[in-house]
């Protein structure tokens, strides 16, 4: 007699997690996982984690792994360590704490191999208009689902509640908002008498702006965020649809990062004059990132004290959408928006919630 064997055994494996990224954000999530663990939460097991240079297996204890992968040697191969792991399967979870755009080019392949992927990682939904729809069709095809609450506004309720006014028939006219944590910092504390380079040095001392603030402060983070809201809005943009203007001078633009610091000065006088002409006319400088149907925008905008973008305070995101239900009074979203507590928080929030539909 033959043994009938189920179409579906790879599923039917218990799933297990990748964790891909071990910095600020991957040992954040590594902490928040063993605190989970043992608060007895239903986790997938960590089979693995990887950064750029090790691969290693986490069953013994997840920090030990993860302090053996932060002090591996830096790695001559060409292929990253998890290239050689062992395959992940239809069912796995894996969650990429990287900013690299070779990891996030992987999105679309595990997605399409029913791999579930969860990401802080912007440069997939919101690099180019053919990978972000390359990941909505494999993820839509193979019915796997892609967690992407961390990369915009660190897990606060923005892409879920945009979704679900589309879902609910809602068009969506307009969404503005402060989107970057360490730039929200800057324009809450710049007083226009103490040189802005001062506020730039003490945001990233306080570990609120990339070790290279040019990454902040040119806008292309904002433009990234505001790609993937546009597209979880139903708006199918291009990254060259989006206007951005860069606080960096193209001078201070070109120096390699070593050169930096010392040339930040460079920002103070436009900047005092920016914040001058504001000021005259009761108004608040804000970075802001806006799209509506017909166009988009990133850049820096004088805004009255009593707009909506202007509460808020220290590193809050804070974002007013406009759809056919909030036509006058826009539903407005605030919170910390960066940190990497709480975007690993997001990150096992989207884990749990993918393990939990299975
Ligand atoms: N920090 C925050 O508050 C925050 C908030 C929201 C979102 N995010 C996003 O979260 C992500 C991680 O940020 P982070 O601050 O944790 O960065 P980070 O401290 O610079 O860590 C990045 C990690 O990615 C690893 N990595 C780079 N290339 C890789 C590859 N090809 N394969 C595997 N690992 C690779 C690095 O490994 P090596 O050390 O070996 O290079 C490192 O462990 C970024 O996309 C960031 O934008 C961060």
């Amino acid at each position: 007699m033959s043994t009938v064997v189920p179409l579906r055994t790879p599923a039917r494996r218990a799933p297990r997690l990748a964790l891909l990224g071990t910095g600020v954000v991957g040992s954040a999530l590594v902490t928040r996982y063993e605190r989970l663990q043992a608060a007895e939460r239903p986790l997938p097991s960590l089979a693995w984690l990887a950064n750029s240079r090790a691969l290693h297996d986490c069953a013994g204890s997840p920090q030990r792994a993860l302090d053996d992968a932060n002090r591996a040697a830096a790695r001559t191969d060409d292929l990253p360590p998890w290239a050689e792991a062992e395959a992940l399967h239809a069912g796995d979870i894996v969650v990429d704490a990287t900013a690299s755009d070779a990891v996030a080019g992987w999105h679309a392949e595990w997605l399409s191999r029913g791999v579930h992927v969860v990401t802080a990682n912007k440069l997939g939904a919101g690099s180019t208009l053919s990978r972000a729809q390359a990941i909505a069709q494999a993820a839509a095809d193979a019915g796997a689902r892609y967690g992407e609450a961390a990369t915009v506004g660190a897990g606060l309720p923005l892409l879920r509640s945009l979704r679900a006014l589309v879902a609910g028939g809602d068009r969506i006219h307009r969404v503005e908002g402060v989107l970057s944590g360490s730039l929200a910092w800057l324009f809450n504390h710049y007083d226009g008498m103490r040189p802005f380079s001062n506020f730039v040095r003490q945001a990233r001392q306080a570990g609120y702006t990339e070790p290279d603030p040019r990454i902040d402060l040119s806008g292309e983070d904002v433009r990234r965020k505001l790609l993937i809201l546009a597209r979880a809005a139903g708006l199918p943009l291009e990254q060259s649809d989006v206007r951005v203007e860069s606080l960096v001078p193209a001078e201070l633009a070109a120096l390699p990062l070593e050169g930096v610091d010392a040339a930040l000065g460079q920002l103070d006088a436009p900047l005092a004059v920016r914040f001058k002409d504001a000021y005259r006319n009761g108004g608040r400088l804000r970075f802001v990132g806006r799209f509506d149907t017909e166009r988009a925008s990133v850049g820096l905008q004088v805004l009255p004290a009593d707009h909506p973008l202007c509460g808020g305070s220290g590193t809050d995101n804070r974002v007013a959408i406009y759809s056919d239900r909030y036509d006058e009074q826009p539903l407005v979203v605030q919170g910390p928006g960066a940190g990497a507590g709480i975007t690993a928080a997001a990150l096992l929030d989207d884990v749990l919630a993918i393990a939990a539909a299975r």
